[in-house]
């Protein structure tokens, strides 16, 4: 049986024989918990540090700091370095780690990268629930950094890899919800954690994210490297036996041919590093591997990840109502993912960056507005209940925006825009390049709320803006085309096609056999 061919764009795109089995739908959930331990990450941040119990044993002087401050600014709330700083270790050791992962996939693996990854972070998670001084908590946060910074490299490669093109969108997109969903679980437990008397929640808050990270090390015991990573490494029977179990088809010959050839231009390529920052073959590709991590956390969307209690707070609600909202925009958030995991391979990926992005722009200037108009420059003044509930709902409406546009496009195109020779070296550099801007943001959210006051929604709103025309005008649509005829859509780009040199006889072959097959 012979693949069909689809028309996309004016050209010509294969689809394989096969379908979505049973097999790739379970490895693509396993791998995609990686999601869940990140998120679970992101979101037990801002409950650890505001936790009395916790400052007072690990941060006893900037506890006492702290409770001496009157707020009288509401725009500049205590701020400790020292303490952010805790905080963004984890993030920093992700970043590192994600200059490991390049290596360790090309040579071991997705699958027992993601086996190696969630063991750090289990054995990491246990060490700070247990932690009695500060040198075993740090310990414990590098490691589940190092967990971290592994397994969402080899989480979204693992799950392209594997899936069918025509729902790699869909699967993909299972990761950034398994993020939303960590998030979520975070604060629901740092809630219901810090309800136990004797001041020990936070133990089970740090120690509880060992338990999807478990189910992602005993899974990819489970589960069947990709038949790229098996290629790549040279075990091309295994590989051929795996693509036809997990396409549930017997003649896979076609698209195994083509999964060799990528492979065999691949290994052409010596030093995929230097390949890819200096060979100047692949301009597009940096591009994206450098832009759209930084871009999506220049949206500012760990503002309200990290800080929405705090920033619920500011406009004067209470304790319980801070933790409310923000379990509501954790919920926004996780349910306004599924609006991309059913678009993405259908309206594809542009509009819904196009759209979500608008959407952000709007909102943010809303709650910009809002903020301004009850507390002007000064930060002093009482907010208005309405007002309140009228900034909780823009801030919704712009976590909403997010989910299906920055959130999983973040993830998706970077895992499906890189040749395999320079795919794990790109990775490693989007990694790096998210992790350390999560970092960096967690890092002066506080200083910046302090000078640029409401402005700070208008700041990063213009990011938005700008990222948004940057996709209006330089990303080509990725939907449905076979992560090994990827080149197409950069030689079709009326701009990036000025960059891509096309040194091989390949692609007029194929562009050959496709037209052969369509008479
Ligand atoms: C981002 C995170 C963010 C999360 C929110 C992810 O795609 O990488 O930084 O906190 O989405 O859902």
């Amino acid at each position: 049986m012979t693949g069909a061919v689809i028309v996309h764009h004016h050209t010509r795109y294969k689809t394989y024989p096969g379908e979505v089995t049973g097999i790739v739908v379970f490895a693509c959930l396993i791998a995609s918990v990686a999601g869940c331990i990140f998120g679970y990450d992101i979101g037990l941040t801002s409950g650890l540090t505001s936790t009395e119990p916790f400052l007072i044993k690990f941060f006893p002087s900037i506890y006492e700091e702290m409770k001496k401050q009157v707020v009288v600014n509401q725009y500049c709330k205590f701020d400790s370095q020292l303490l952010t700083l805790f905080s963004s270790s984890l993030f920093l050791s992700a970043t590192i780690a994600a200059f490991f992962a390049g290596p360790m996939t090309r040579a071991f693996g997705r699958k027992w990268t993601l086996f190696a990854a969630a063991s750090a972070y289990v054995f990491g998670a246990c060490l700070g629930g247990v932690s009695v001084n500060f040198p075993m908590l740090l310990t414990g946060r590098l490691l589940v950094g190092a967990g971290v910074g592994l397994s969402i490299h080899a989480s979204p490669l693992y799950i392209s890899e594997m899936a069918p093109a025509q729902q790699r969108g869909m699967l993909n997109i299972m990761f950034q919800l398994m993020i939303t969903v960590g998030i979520l679980l975070a604060n629901m437990t740092n809630y219901f954690s810090s309800m136990i008397p004797g001041g020990w929640g936070w133990r089970i808050a740090v120690a509880f994210g060992a338990v999807p990270a478990g189910v992602i090390a005993l899974g990819a015991l489970a589960i069947p490297d990709t038949p790229t990573s098996l290629i790549e490494r040279g075990d091309t029977a295994t590989a051929r036996k795996t693509l036809a179990q997990i396409r549930g088809v017997g003649d896979v010959r076609e698209e195994f041919d083509d999964l060799s050839t990528a492979s065999q231009d691949a290994k052409a390529v010596a030093s995929p590093w230097m390949e890819l920052f200096f060979g100047g073959k692949y301009k597009p590709q940096l591009t994206f591997a450098l832009l759209v991590p930084f871009f999506q956390q220049l949206t500012g969307i760990n503002v309200i990840m990290f800080y929405a209690p705090v920033l619920f707070k500011t406009v004067g609600f209470k304790q319980n109502a801070t933790l409310v909202s923000s379990v509501i925009t954790g919920l926004v958030n996780v349910f306004s993912t599924f609006v991309a995991i059913m678009t993405a391979d259908k309206v594809g990926r542009r509009a819904l960056f196009l759209q979500g992005g608008t959407q952000m722009i709007i909102s943010q200037i809303l709650v910009g507005t809002f903020i301004g108009l009850q507390f002007g420059m000064s930060g002093t003044g009482a907010i208005s209940e309405q007002y309140a509930m009228c900034i909780v709902l823009f801030v919704c409406v712009y976590v909403a925006g997010f989910a299906w546009s920055w959130g999983p496009m973040g993830w998706l195109i970077p895992s499906e825009i890189y040749p395999l020779g320079v795919r794990s070296a790109a990775m490693s550099v989007t990694v790096a390049v998210n992790m350390f801007f999560t970092a960096f943001i967690g890092q002066i959210f506080l200083t910046l709320l302090c000078h640029l006051r409401f402005g700070l929604f208008y700041f990063f709103g213009a990011w938005v803006l700008l990222m948004t025309l940057f996709i209006a005008m330089l990303l080509p649509e990725t939907k449905n085309v076979p992560v090994e005829e990827m080149a197409h859509v950069w030689k079709k780009h009326w701009f990036w096609r000025k960059f891509v040199i096309d040194n091989t006889d390949r692609s007029a072959e194929m562009r050959k056999r496709i037209a052969l097959e369509m008479s």
